[in-house]
């Protein structure tokens, strides 16, 4: 099995690719696209993003230490990519791209409510490690949004067709494997 040897860079892919909403004191939203993205603690609750310093958003997200992280899907994948590729600094979004701002509840950031989570999160802590700051932030508020919950209320994420982002391409998610925990469960017979 022959393998090249490459010089460090990032190669952990697939990741989850989000939109970031942000307001600034104003309350003038603003949308961009992260995949530097991750979960980081269970309890209390907590998510990382990492965001050069020249994004339109770094300084909102800075002075202001709250934002929310909506989920993106397979319907919203345009949304994701433009929101990546064009600065607030230059046209609005939201209004671009004809997504609905709705209602937080803990922090001024609005919701962008064509997705089907959104993740309300206040920053705890800022750490400059280079081209990205890091800010680590604590979940204030989760919004599911009613449309994927099945009958027995429980919240069917994979009926939104979300998708992830290798290597420079979006996928959507595809085929169930198995769920957490079927290598060691006992199989009825
Ligand atoms: C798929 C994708 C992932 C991205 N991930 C990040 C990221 O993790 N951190 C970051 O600072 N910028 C990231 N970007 C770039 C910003 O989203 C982009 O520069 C955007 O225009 C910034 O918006 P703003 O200037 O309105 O803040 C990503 C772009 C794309 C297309």
């Amino acid at each position: 099995m022959a393998k090249q040897l490459w010089k460090p860079g990032n190669m952990l892919y697939p990741l989850p690719v989000v939109m970031v909403t942000v307001a600034d004191r104003d309350g003038k939203a603003n949308i961009l696209t992260v995949a530097w993205a991750g979960t980081v603690c269970t309890n209390p609750p907590m998510v990382s993003i990492s965001v050069r310093p020249g994004r339109y958003s770094y300084p909102i997200l800075k002075e202001t230490g709250e934002f929310v992280i909506n989920l993106s899907t397979r319907d919203l994948v345009y949304a994701v990519d433009y929101c990546g590729v064009r600065s607030g600094r230059d046209v609005d979004k939201f209004e671009r791209l004809h997504l609905t701002k709705a209602a937080p509840s803990r922090v001024s950031a609005p919701l962008i409510g064509e997705s089907p989570v959104n993740i309300e999160c206040k920053v705890r802590e800022r750490k400059p490690l280079g081209s990205h700051d890091l800010f680590l932030a604590e979940v204030m508020a989760v919004h599911a949004d009613e449309r994927y919950m099945d009958e027995n209320h429980r919240f069917c994420l994979e009926l939104a067709r979300p998708i992830v982002y290798s290597h420079g391409v979006y996928y959507e998610c595809g085929e169930a494997l198995g769920s957490f925990g079927y290598s060691v469960r006992r199989r009825n017979s």
